[in-house]
């Protein structure tokens, strides 16, 4: 039997669409999930009359491959994966390859790729971003790992790939050993980010001034077609006009208010701190997911402690443009934070990060695909060692837009005024005064670490170590 060029494990619905687009564009497939049960309703379903190989013993999966095997792991990140990755490697040959696509911690990536090297497997933590239409039609592709294994896999990835607007390919290779899901974790990062400063305006727009999901609908639609437009603005917009067909009542209103969360925002956050890099929209996103799963303790606490009226009763269209500016200077500030977290990382874990690069294979496939990814490109484009957006030259101009800045402030303002929690927006604006600070006031918190701990402190006009004079 003519063997499959590519094996993909793991049946549900990520790896299924992924081994579908893998078909889609000319290849034959070899299928394996652990429960054999959805292997077969895949055949029988969605693969029928196509191009695959399905197997139910791991043995017959691998015996099903052509050599080198190509194997890409679509299975539950963390346990399910070393799991799988131990069932399998053991039928691997020298110079096989093995692909995690899924949501795997950099470290547990590294890990994985030691281990199998000793068998002289090529392990290509690779991060996957965009769903199921994303694996389906196309996603945004950020293979790391052996690049010898990339070597081997670029046009089958490139097939698989998004293709952006401007007819990028979405697919780039990363860097070695976990720089992959690293970046696929910082993308993440940044998707909780936007998503929380989206939802903080649909708060305020939904409490503060009162709109209706549709109402609400036209606004951000009319900011999606500018320069907010993006993957996230979409869905929200969309997502505002779904109707309940039980009840006839817009969907969002039935909707409890408890985020879920699968750990890639907190890696996020937790490798922030690790490298010392500020990322506060984030960490912010992070913090208001887990208030957010706290429904019940809010509810108790409701009734307690009373706020402020929410309601705003002055010129409307002034907040409305307000809350515009103010999320699209945090979102420039989540993929602000994200990139210096990459950068940082590379630096540290010397991963030779191509920050433009990265920027640029966003642009399509991704869930933080947006407009704003365009000028960030240019950035690196003008100068692929910047530091952070906020120095460069045309994204200081919007961000030290007086204009912009006022309203920014005005909204997160506006919010505090009104008991209206936008951590995440003010999260940004703080990101953007910190930044800009040169002074802060941590030559206070030198003298109280002195004072209790005689930690020393650096002094402005001589150089040296010091402590308070006793
Ligand atoms: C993507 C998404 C994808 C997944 C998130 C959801 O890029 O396609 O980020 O990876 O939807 O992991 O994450 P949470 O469950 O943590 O929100």
């Amino acid at each position: 039997m003519e063997k499959a060029q590519i094996g993909v494990v793991g049946m549900e619905v990520m790896g299924k669409n992924l081994a579908l687009n893998i078909e889609d564009k000319g290849y034959k497939v070899a299928v394996f999930n652990r429960t054999g049960s959805k292997t077969e309703r895949f055949i029988e379903n969605e693969a029928s009359g196509k191009n695959f190989i399905p197997s139910y013993k791991i043995e017959d999966f691998v015996n099903s491959l052509e050599t080198p095997r190509k194997v890409w792991l679509m299975v539950k990140a963390g346990f399910g994966t070393d799991a799988m990755i131990g069932q399998i490697s053991p039928y691997l040959s020298e110079g096989d390859i093995m692909i995690d696509g899924g949501n795997s911690h950099f470290k547990d990536t590294e890990r994985r790729e030691e281990e199998l090297k000793k068998g002289g497997i090529l392990y290509a933590g690779s991060g996957v971003s965009g769903g199921e239409e994303g694996a389906r039609y196309g996603p945004c592709l950020m293979p790391g790992g052996a690049s010898a294994a990339y070597d081997q896999l670029e046009t089958i990835f490139k097939k698989v790939a998004a293709v952006a607007d401007d007819g990028t390919v979405c697919v780039f290779y990363i860097g070695e050993r976990g720089a992959g899901h690293f970046v696929k974790t910082t993308h993440n990062g940044i998707e909780y980010a936007i998503m929380e400063s989206i939802s903080e305006v649909y708060n305020v727009l939904k409490n503060a001034l009162k709109m209706s999901p549709e109402e609400m609908r036209g606004v951000m639609a009319e900011w999606e077609d500018e320069k907010l437009g993006g993957y996230l603005m979409e869905i929200t917009v969309d997502g505002l006009g779904i109707i309940d067909p039980d009840t006839g009542n817009p969907l969002i209103d039935l909707i409890l208010d408890k985020a879920g969360q699968k750990g890639t925002g907190k890696w996020t956050s937790q490798s922030a701190a690790d490298l010392g890099e500020p990322v506060p929209t984030i960490d912010a996103a992070l913090s208001a997911r887990f208030m957010s799963a706290k429904k019940e303790e809010r509810v108790k606490a409701s009734k307690l402690v009373h706020g402020p009226s929410e309601t705003y009763d002055e010129d409307k269209d002034i907040i409305i443009k307000s809350l515009r500016d103010a999320l699209y200077g945090s979102m420039i500030v989540s993929y602000a934070q994200g990139l210096a977290l990459l950068r940082a990382a590379s630096i540290e874990y010397d991963y030779k990060l191509d920050l433009k690069e990265i920027a640029n294979i966003w642009k399509g496939g991704c869930i933080i695909r947006s407009k704003l990814l365009f000028p960030i490109v240019e950035a690196f484009e003008r100068n692929p060692d910047l530091i952070n957006l906020i120095f460069d030259p045309e994204f200081s101009k919007v961000i030290g837009d007086w204009g912009m800045q006022t309203n920014w402030r005005l909204a997160v303002k506006t919010a505090l005024d009104l008991g209206i929690p936008v951590p995440a927006l003010q999260a940004s604006l703080t990101y953007v005064d910190s930044y800009r600070s040169a002074f802060l006031p941590a030559n206070m918190i030198q003298l109280q670490r002195d004072i209790f701990g005689a930690h020393g402190f650096k002094r402005l006009d001589k150089e040296g170590d010091f402590h308070i004079p006793k």
